[in-house]
């Protein structure tokens, strides 16, 4: 790498990767850090260690690798050497729904024990209200000696950025500048200010940390709402979307669609983070929202169980077909993906096989990419992710390839008049 690096960026995943990239474009010396050796040698050999298509992504990397701009290493002791430390390490939460930061915090741990006067450090991992004042700084403070506001500048700026769209969201979308202090937002605006084209909002670190999480849980609230409401229509007969579709057009209505399940690394996890920050408030809506929308799964399998024994087949093991593995359309990404708990559930009474454009791998199920190959041996097939490659099928030709014609919809994929005056079983999310 030539010269020293002005700027290194703590956890080199979906979030770090493509900020490291546009710090690196914009003209800085970047270090890009993680503790997983592995995902810095796939880095340095200019490789892109994440799932599924990110246009442009690869090709930046590459180029920044191969002018100097950009290295990976898993020392932190070149932080010493810069004016600013990014940091966007995975925030998960437990099984008991409380957040575990000790990636966070390991990492803020030694970027303090590697931190020079006057430099400034941004948190871009999500992370629940209060964080920065209860647990960040004070560990930035102890570890390095420095104190902040004074002889150290913090910030909390939370990444928007979706998988499938990384360069153009972190580009493109308005950004939250929560600083410590009016210096620190300041400083901390400049750096964003040589790669975002959206607005940049400067406010205080905890309403940043607010804003972030309260829009995912916002997301998460509206689509428990129409997942609920999907169930009701199933009950009332009622084909949810249309039913969606004349609800938005009275004024101010938005509803959103029903499905099979929201998944990746952000949405099923924000909700709680914005829960646990505001615990004293007793919160109820949130968390609830949640169990709806984590048991919108098992609701899929036990469509796909009453089909089966509407068609009469109950007692026999059937070969399944579930179409689309990732969460989100035209992705890779599988982080939580609600056709993980589908196969789960099913997989004791019936055989799974999968398809999926983006997924190669995943532990204990045969994938395909070839789909006439997947349905002439499937018996029921399920839709989870609303892939393009299925939006072109034709339902009553996709069921005369099928050994039994039972098609369960997830993502409203088929028009579910036409799929039942073809004589195809055939229900799904919202499809009473
Ligand atoms: N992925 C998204 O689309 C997205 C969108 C918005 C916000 N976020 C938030 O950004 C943060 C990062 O998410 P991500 O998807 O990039 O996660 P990720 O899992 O893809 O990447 C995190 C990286 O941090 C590394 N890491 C873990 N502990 C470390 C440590 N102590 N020191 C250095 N590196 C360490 C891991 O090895 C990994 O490479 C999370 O808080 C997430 O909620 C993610």
């Amino acid at each position: 790498m030539k010269g020293t690096a002005e700027v290194a960026v703590v956890g080199m995943g979906y979030v770090g990767i493509p900020l490291a990239c546009l710090l690196a474009r914009a003209g800085h010396q970047v270090m890009g850090i993680d503790i997983d050796d592995k995902r810095v040698e796939a880095i340095n050999a200019r490789k892109l260690p994440l799932l599924g298509k990110e246009p442009d992504l690869p090709e930046l990397l590459a180029e920044q690798l191969s002018e100097g701009k950009l290295r990976a290493s898993v020392d932190f002791a070149f932080c010493k050497q810069v004016e600013a430390i990014f940091i966007c390490v995975d925030t998960p939460i437990g099984e008991d729904k409380i957040p575990r930061f000790d990636h966070l915090l390991a990492a803020v741990m030694q970027v303090g024990k590697n931190l020079s006067e006057g430099s400034l450090v941004v948190i871009e991992s999500t992370i629940a209200p209060g964080t920065m004042r209860s647990r960040i700084i004070p560990i930035l403070e102890k570890t390095s000696g420095l104190k902040a506001g004074e002889t150290l500048f913090v910030a909390h700026c939370p990444e928007r950025v979706m998988s499938g769209k990384l360069l153009y969201n972190l580009q493109n979308m308005d950004r939250i500048v929560g600083g410590l202090d009016d210096r620190s937002t300041e400083i901390a605006m400049g750096w964003y200010r040589k790669i975002v084209k959206g607005k940049l909002h400067p406010t205080d670190m905890t309403t940043a940390e607010t804003v972030k999480t309260t829009e995912n849980a916002y997301r998460d609230v509206q689509i428990a709402f129409a997942n609920e409401v999907g169930t009701i229509c199933e009950v009332l007969g009622l084909d949810a979307f249309e039913v969606r579709e004349l609800v938005n057009t009275c004024p101010g209505r938005s509803m959103l669609f029903p499905g099979a399940g929201v998944g990746g690394h952000c949405l099923p996890k924000d909700s709680w983070l914005l829960a646990f920050g505001g615990k004293e408030a007793n919160p109820r809506l949130i968390p609830l929202a949640r169990q709806v929308n984590d048991s919108m799964p098992e609701h899929v399998a036990e469509l796909a169980r009453k089909l089966i024994a509407d068609a009469g087949l109950e007692e026999e093991r059937l070969c399944i077909a579930i179409m689309g593995l990732s969460y989100l359309e035209d992705s890779g990404d599988i982080r939580n993906a609600p056709a993980k708990t589908v196969i789960d559930s099913l997989s004791g009474e019936h055989d799974i096989i999968a398809h999926d454009p983006y997924v190669s791998s995943l532990e204990g199920v045969e994938i395909t990419v070839d789909i006439d190959d997947i349905l002439g041996r499937a018996d029921c097939a399920i839709f989870m992710t609303k892939h393009q490659e299925y939006l072109s099928l034709d339902i009553v030709e996709i069921a005369k390839k099928m050994r039994h014609a039972l098609i369960v919809d997830g993502r409203n994929i088929f028009d579910r008049k036409t799929a039942r005056e073809a004589g195809i079983h055939y229900t799904g999310v919202g499809k009473g």
